[in-house]
């Protein structure tokens, strides 16, 4: 069938079927029939870009062709879901500031602690956790390293550039807005460069297996509302990875949405203060 054909949402399900499993071997991002119309939408928006005009022919090019990893690269910043707020799920925040900061500065003294947000979209994630360590009076900013990863390199940038406008503080006051950002332009406001300094970023694919040994191991990593677009296997892969990935007694902060159940019982289900959490238990 000719692409130009079809109406939105009518690709044949053989072409459906193919270009939703190289997706998921690539990302681990899981477009069933549910997400169909979502997945076919974009697709048809980008083939068109590129002047094909049959659908078959995107995934020879997304296989075969010499710039296919810049392919891939535009392709999953239309297929990524990437909601995020400054301060999201306020409580788990409130529980890695106040016990799980406290206790890891406590029991490792001279020891750097190191957290990952794995998944973090466009920086609101780690950016919030670096002002939420430097709240916190335990650790100073030389006892903490931040690194921050994503799959979509669009997102990445926007991280780097701390600009954000107003959804992004859909979940803080006022004050905080004027205590860590200055005012940018046209309703935009940027983030302090004293927190900017505080995180790493990096584009990392967490279902490319053989790369996680690019990492030093974690004592936290924050994967939050990320594995919910991954299917069981999926998720079972990635979970692992981070278990081998955090110091014995670390941390793993899912989104409140999602849990471990029938992904693995590798990780112990503490309830500190202020939250339930995941943790590698210390043999
Ligand atoms: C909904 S956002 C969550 C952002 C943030 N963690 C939060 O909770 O606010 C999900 C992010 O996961 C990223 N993502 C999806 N699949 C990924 C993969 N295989 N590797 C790395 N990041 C991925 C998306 O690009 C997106 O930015």
């Amino acid at each position: 069938m000719r692409f130009d054909d079809m109406s939105a949402n009518q690709f044949g399900d053989d072409f459906y079927r193919r270009i939703s499993a190289l997706i998921y071997d690539r990302t681990g991002l899981s477009f069933n029939e549910s997400s169909r119309f979502f997945l076919e939408k974009r697709l048809e928006t980008r083939i068109s870009s590129l002047g094909m005009t049959m659908p078959e022919d995107y995934i020879s090019f997304l296989m075969f062709d010499g710039d296919s990893e810049r392919e891939w690269d535009a392709l999953i910043t239309l297929i990524t879901t990437n909601e995020t707020y400054f301060m999201r799920e306020e409580r788990q925040l409130k529980c890695f500031r106040e016990d799980i900061l406290p206790e890891l500065a406590r029991k490792n003294p001279g020891k750097k602690i190191r957290v990952w947000s794995a998944g973090c979209s466009s920086g609101e994630e780690p950016y919030s956790i670096a002002i939420l360590a430097r709240e916190c009076r335990h650790v100073t900013d030389q006892m903490i390293e931040i690194f921050a990863t994503d799959i979509n390199s669009r997102v990445i940038q926007r991280a780097k550039d701390g600009i954000y406008g107003d959804s992004s503080f859909r979940a803080v006051d006022e004050a905080f807005k004027l205590r860590w950002f200055v005012p940018e332009g046209q309703q935009k406001w940027k983030l302090k460069e004293e927190i900017r300094k505080k995180v790493t970023f990096q584009r990392f694919n967490l279902f490319d297996m053989d790369r996680y040994s690019i990492f030093a191991p974690f004592d936290v990593i924050f994967c939050r509302n990320v594995i919910i677009y991954f299917d069981l296997e999926a998720k079972v892969r990635v979970v692992e990875r981070f278990y081998d990935k955090l110091a014995e007694g670390g941390y793993l902060l899912l989104g409140h949405s999602e849990s471990l159940i029938s992904v693995t019982e590798k990780f112990r289900l503490v309830h500190l203060a202020n939250d339930l959490v995941y943790r590698k238990e210390i043999r």
